[in-house]
């Protein structure tokens, strides 16, 4: 029978819940995890869930914070993949936590693009000061983070902005300081637009949303909103009417609900661009932002080679195992470019090379991480670092090895391989020769098609050496 864990999103509760599971021995296929977000009484659904009788584990300190952080990654199955790490550290697989692990890598990937999205929620949350208001926090900050950041992030400014009031609006939930206290809520705005539109109407309903009646004591309503602060609210009369609520037994005021009935408001159609602010560009590939693939990559795999080179080639995307290395081609559509090279004549360290897009891209298949194509407007955000690989490295011929690098060097998201295989076109004042992607030789369906594949690599490479003595 299977063990239900009911949780909501906190590493907290999954630790407590983790714990008693590790306690009674349940193996991770025995789980179950639910999140409870947007499912009923967060508050008392957490109550539920946590089960603080269990005794503490003995974790070292990297394992511990490699799952808080992964905690925060924004994926469905975070809380039963941390479980499976911990049950199999616990059971002594202690490489569990090593990247060359297929767990170990993915939990030190959701951590590290935690840290990442931390790091630039923290450069590029913009505050905007609002006219002083009664009840209103000076500051608000509209942001959409990719991942569970905003309660550390929010502590960040806590320190940094001293007793300055200020707020952060994301689309799934809302911190607010007030000088003295933070403040959790339910999302409140819709987008940056709402920040100019807020008025008392919008504060209002932010204090209801985050003060539940149904745990209603003095305690609890002094830590939550203090009087000093709430005492000044548009609606003085609005906690006293909340606080009679409760006690003639009213569940709840407000929430999720009450935000989204807001009267008066229009839905508010937010573009990528303006839900963010506008990033400038990096300044090194490892800062790379351009496009999303970032977040799920290990690293970005820059290009290999010598400074200047007489042949380039590029290749689509670092795979699976580039992904890991840091490193161009030296998985098993490496082995096949390596093959391939040594046919033609060609000595690796001789070539400079490189990939269109500098990020994996993939996504989950059981415990493997497979291999998808980059969509155009992540090689268009990609080119302009293969633009200053050409620039520096200045080959005199350019391999596209397949169809993605081919859309790239061309910067024409239409260009098709298949008429160019095998005849080399001048472009940018450059030889580019066109062959399959070393990966075709591998899956394509039958034997004569890899072979033939495989030659026309061979073929390729051969014009390209020749292209360049030609130059010479
Ligand atoms: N496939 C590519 O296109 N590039 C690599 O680096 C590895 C596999």
């Amino acid at each position: 029978m299977n063990d239900v864990v009911r949780l909501a999103q906190s590493f907290d509760e999954w630790r407590a819940a983790a714990r008693e599971l590790i306690a009674r021995g349940v193996a991770p296929a025995s789980v179950q995890w639910q999140s409870l977000l947007g499912d009923g009484d967060l508050f008392a659904a957490m109550a539920e869930a946590t089960d603080t009788s269990a005794p503490p584990l003995r974790l070292p300190r990297q394992l511990v914070e490699l799952l808080e952080s992964a905690a925060c990654f924004n994926v469905a199955d975070r809380w039963a993949f941390l479980y499976q790490v911990l049950w199999r550290w616990q059971q002594g697989q202690h490489d569990v936590i090593s990247p060359a692990d297929p767990d170990g890598a993915r939990l030190h990937g959701m951590a590290k693009a935690v840290r990442r999205e931390e790091h630039d929620m923290h450069a590029y949350v913009r505050f905007r000061e609002r006219p002083q208001e009664q009840g209103a926090p000076r500051f608000v900050a509209w942001f959409e983070p990719t991942h569970d950041v905003l309660p550390q992030v929010a502590r960040h400014f806590a320190r940094r902005m001293g007793n300055i009031s200020w707020m952060i609006a994301t689309p799934t939930a809302t911190m607010m300081w007030d000088g003295e206290t933070l403040h959790t809520g339910p999302a409140l705005m819709r987008g940056p637009a709402d920040i100019d539109d807020a008025g008392e109407a919008l504060w209002l309903t932010y204090y209801r949303s985050i003060f539940n009646p149904a745990r209603l004591n003095a305690d609890l309503l002094r830590s939550h909103i203090p009087s000093r602060f709430w005492k000044n609210l548009p609606e003085g009369a609005i906690v006293p009417a909340m606080v009679s609520g409760a006690a003639n037994g009213e569940r709840r005021t407000g929430q999720t609900a009450t935000v989204g009935q807001r009267s008066g408001a229009t839905m508010i159609p937010i573009s990528p661009e303006r839900a963010q602010p506008v990033r400038e560009l990096s300044t090194t590939l490892d800062q790379c932002r351009r496009c999303e693939l970032w977040q799920s990559a290990t690293q970005a795999v820059p290009g290999v080679g010598p400074a200047q080179a007489a042949i380039m080639l590029v290749g689509e995307q670092p795979g699976d195992q580039e992904d890991l290395a840091g490193l161009p081609f030296v998985g098993p559509a490496g082995a096949v470019l390596q093959r391939a090279m040594q046919e033609a004549g060609i000595a690796r360290d001789s070539i400079y090379l490189t990939n269109a897009v500098k990020h994996f891209k993939w996504e989950p298949r059981g415990k493997r991480r497979l291999h998808k194509t980059p969509a155009q407007r992540e090689i268009a955000a990609c080119h302009d670092w293969l633009e200053q690989e050409l620039a520096s490295v200045q080959p005199q011929v350019v391999v596209a090895l397949g169809s993605t690098a081919l859309k790239s060097i061309l910067q024409d998201g239409a260009a098709t391989m298949t008429p160019l295989l095998g005849t080399p076109i001048q472009h940018d004042g450059r030889w580019v020769v066109t062959v399959y992607h070393p990966s075709y030789v591998l899956r394509a369906p039958d034997e004569a098609m890899q072979r033939q594949a495989y030659r026309v690599i061979v073929e390729g490479l051969r014009q390209a050496l020749s292209l360049i003595h030609h130059q010479a």
